[in-house]
């Protein structure tokens, strides 16, 4: 059982004991997550020491032709990194091929990761790796997530070692989905890591965790990154990526860092992609006029961060000495119900149309899911973008591209017929 430990000091060097359970340990207290702003605990300090040791030299970006990739591209290209890109271009995210938006200066190779030839294409020079392509979805094709997200980063070590590529640091790209349905406390039995709400619950409509002991309501709590409890295809590929890097990382001297993002929003975030979420999926039903739908009852709570503070947290632990050997969340301001993200986003886009609540949700969603920042806080980030800002932002770029259609509606076709979207009795 994890040692009490006070909330908001630095977080413990990772990984601690693998605790993959459905048991519930008592570890800290943390202040509850409802209506709270994390990041007001920790004020961000500087990090004079983090920069310089790798400017002027060159960074492999797996995934940089996608979202939060080419964003890390800008910004790396704009302290003076060179930069190389290794991309799939996936037909579902890059249906055009190599997107317009990425930087001219980066040097583009198209390229699998789970490919040997092709990361022995890409490693050769380079200094740094920020690994973060990945396959992302919530369709039951659950051996792809192991073979891209897993076994991709695997072959990433085993070419470092086998070549002796000198790479100074690896950034991988994690998930806020490694803690699961995340942290609760339960009046009576105290802390509690549940497991994924069952179908039958669901299927009549009760959407809260319930304590698995007394079946009474819990109280969420903020997630931080001493403990983990991924339980989807997705989360637990990205777990053991984790796990594969920092051993790996450890027992070769290779420096390894992993970023456990929250729901990253922001410009270029692709159409196509059936998983990048609530800010594409809502904007585009507004601006075509149609109201947002809510799953559940529109009470969850989640948190949400741009993509620019994102960018800027990867360039920190690509610097930052006491970064090495620890997993990082990167979250968002303040926890959000889906519901008031549906309202905000209709102030921020002018329109009147209330959320429609139909009780329609995904299998295998998270009721509430709101990380700390408080560990990367302690290294001198935080986020900085207001919601409303984030999605008037998006909302721009959705009116610059040609040709925007509702996409949504056939993602939504093909998790219906895969029974990942479901329907509860009234
Ligand atoms: N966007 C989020 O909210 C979020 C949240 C948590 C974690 N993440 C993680 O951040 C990373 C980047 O996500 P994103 O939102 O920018 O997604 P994205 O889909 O926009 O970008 C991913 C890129 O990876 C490429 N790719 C996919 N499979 C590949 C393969 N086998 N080989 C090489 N390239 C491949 C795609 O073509 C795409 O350009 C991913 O690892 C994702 O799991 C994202």
């Amino acid at each position: 059982m994890a040692q009490p430990r006070p909330e908001g000091k630095k977080s413990v060097n990772y990984p601690p004991t693998c605790r993959l359970s459905t048991n519930f340990g008592k570890t800290c207290l943390p202040a509850p997550i409802t209506r709270f702003i994390l990041g007001a605990r920790c004020p961000p300090r500087t990090h004079p020491q983090a920069r310089g040791s790798l400017v002027n030299q060159r960074v492999l970006v797996t995934g940089g032709a996608g979202f939060i990739g080419s964003h890390t591209v800008d910004l790396l290209l704009g302290q003076g990194y060179h930069v190389r890109v290794m991309d799939s271009l996936q037909p579902r995210v890059h249906p055009h091929g190599w997107p317009r938006y990425l930087h001219p200066d980066a040097e583009r190779l198209q390229g699998d990761v789970r490919c040997r030839d092709d990361w022995e294409r890409a490693l050769p020079g380079v200094d740094a790796v920020v690994h973060l392509a990945a396959y992302q979805d919530y369709m039951p094709d659950f051996s792809t997530f192991v073979n891209v997200n897993a076994a991709g980063a695997a072959l990433l070590y085993e070419l470092l070692v086998e070549r002796r590529y000198p790479v100074r640091r690896v950034v991988l790209a994690s998930s806020q989905s490694t803690y699961g349905e995340g942290k609760f406390r339960c009046p009576e039995h105290g802390i509690v890591y549940p497991a994924c709400r069952p179908a039958e619950q669901l299927a009549r409509g009760d959407w809260e965790v319930h304590c698995p002991d007394c079946g009474g309501p819990m109280e969420p709590l903020p997630l931080t990154e001493d403990r983990v409890n991924p339980h989807t295809a997705y989360g637990i590929s990205k777990y053991a990526a984790e796990l594969l890097s920092f051993n790996l990382g450890r027992k070769y001297d290779i420096p390894t860092v992993n970023m456990r993002y929250s729901i990253v929003q922001g410009p270029r975030n692709s159409f196509y992609n059936a998983y990048s979420g609530i800010c594409r999926i809502f904007t585009l039903r507004l601006l075509h006029g149609k109201a947002p739908i809510c799953y559940e009852d529109g009470q969850q709570l989640r948190d949400y961060v741009n993509v620019a503070d994102v960018a800027r947290a990867n360039l920190l632990v690509l610097e930052h000495p006491e970064a090495v050997d620890r997993a990082f969340n990167v979250a968002g301001l303040t926890g959000t119900t889906v519901n008031e993200y549906a309202q905000l986003a209709a102030r921020v886009l002018g329109v009147d149309l209330p959320p429609v609540l139909g009780g329609a949700y995904r299998f295998g969603d998270t009721r509430h899911t709101v990380s700390s920042w408080d560990a990367l806080g302690q290294l001198g980030w935080r986020p900085s973008v207001p919601l409303a800002e984030t999605i008037a932002q998006y909302a721009a770029w959705v009116r610059e591209q040609p040709d925007v259609e509702d996409f949504y509606a056939e993602s939504e076709r093909r998790m219906r017929a895969a029974n990942v979207l479901r329907q509860a009795a009234r």
